[in-house]
């Protein structure tokens, strides 16, 4: 879990004002994962947010940026899909269905996040407080009709692929 005591290495908030704005954080998430050194893969990327703030909609961003043309379902009763695209193996979990740490460690799916694969996590708390500290954190919120996300970075993985995305990022950054 990450630790929401210490301060990120960096954070930021954007408003994404309609559907669309949430899949291109998610392409500009996808850009970032693919000009990482594979030195850096193995990364953890935690989606946080209430039932509808858009946590699976910035996943099929990501994805259909990377090439994607299927269908991204929400992982909601298989609990993993995995994407392998380029040289990159996605694991999206959505754990919402768990009911804390004995169901996390049944389901057996800590080797993942000790993988060089992308984790794809929504619903991370359900697991309860053993999941791995988050490369980035990325809460959503609903905020009218539209929705604001803020990014968190804990690792210096983390840092890297904030930094390219908030380089290439033409959002709309709030003062
Ligand atoms: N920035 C946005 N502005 C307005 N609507 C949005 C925005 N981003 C996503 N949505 C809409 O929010 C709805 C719910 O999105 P989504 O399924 O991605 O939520 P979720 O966080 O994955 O929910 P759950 O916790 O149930 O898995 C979708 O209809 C989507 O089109
Ligand atoms: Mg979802």
């Amino acid at each position: 879990m990450p630790d929401h005591n210490r301060a990120p290495l960096r954070l930021e908030t954007l408003d994404l004002p309609d559907e669309g704005t949430t899949r291109a954080l998610g392409a500009g998430l996808a850009g970032m994962l693919t000009a990482l050194p594979a030195t850096s893969l193995g990364l953890r990327i935690y989606l946080h947010g209430e039932l509808g703030a858009g946590k699976t909609t910035l996943v099929q961003g990501l994805i259909a940026a990377l090439g994607y043309t299927g269908r991204v379902k929400s992982p909601t009763y298989t609990l993993v899909e995995l994407y392998t695209l380029s040289r990159l193996n996605l694991y999206h979990f959505d754990f919402y269905r768990f009911r804390g740490e004995s169901e996390w460690r049944e389901a057996g799916f800590s080797e993942y996040f000790d993988s060089d694969g992308i984790c794809l996590v929504e619903w991370p708390e359900k697991a309860g407080n053993t999941l791995p500290q988050a490369d980035l954190d990325v809460t959503l919120e609903i905020d009218g009709d539209g929705r604001r996300a803020t990014i968190a970075a804990h690792t210096l993985a983390g840092a890297q692929c904030f930094d390219s995305l908030t380089r290439s990022s033409s959002h709309e950054k709030r003062s």
